[in-house]
């Protein structure tokens, strides 16, 4: 038994084995975070572990155990408000995912390129909306605060944020 902590609410879960994923559908009935690919790929089951984008698909909960899980329901930011003025979701299943990465991208880089969006955002999405993210992010992106005294580029550690890291 081990306890996580998923959008500040305690959980208790029973095999430490479990993918994360689950834990946040299926016992937290969190259904927000998609189920994808389920290999670390397509980025839809995409959560933040104290604020990094993680894949949650290939994350056993064990890796949670003592970091602050946020799911698209935790999340309250400027990002959701730039994704409905362009209009980006079409179908809609990978922009959860979507979203927790470009959060992710813009809390560690608040002048993103677009070279510095397409190596960071490596989230599919099988409705072609990579224009609109794009946009959206830039968008987010003028309208939050700059980082305190950096003008450096995003982490290249944190340019393909997969489960495991
Ligand atoms: S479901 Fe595709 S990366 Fe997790
Ligand atoms: S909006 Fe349909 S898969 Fe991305």
């Amino acid at each position: 038994m081990i306890e996580l902590q998923i959008n500040g609410q305690a959980v208790q879960v029973d095999d430490p084995s479990t993918p994360l994923l689950w834990v946040i559908r299926e016992q937290m009935k969190l259904t927000g975070t998609k189920y994808g690919c389920g290999i670390g790929v397509c980025g839809a089951c995409t959560v933040h572990l104290n604020g990094k984008p993680k894949r949650s698909c290939v994350l056993p909960a064990s890796t949670a155990v003592g970091q602050a899980v946020t799911t698209i329901e935790g999340v309250n930011h400027v990002v959701q408000e730039a994704w409905i003025t362009h209009r980006v979701p079409q179908c809609g299943y990978c922009q959860s995912g979507q979203i927790m990465t470009a959060i992710g991208l813009l809390e560690s880089n608040r002048a993103p390129s677009d070279a510095d969006i397409s190596s960071y955002m490596t989230n599919l999405c099988r409705c072609a909306t990579y224009d609109r993210i794009r946009a959206a992010i830039k968008t987010a992106a003028q309208q939050m605060p700059p980082l305190p005294g950096s003008k450096l580029p995003a982490d290249p550690e944190e340019g393909a944020p997969k489960g495991g890291e």
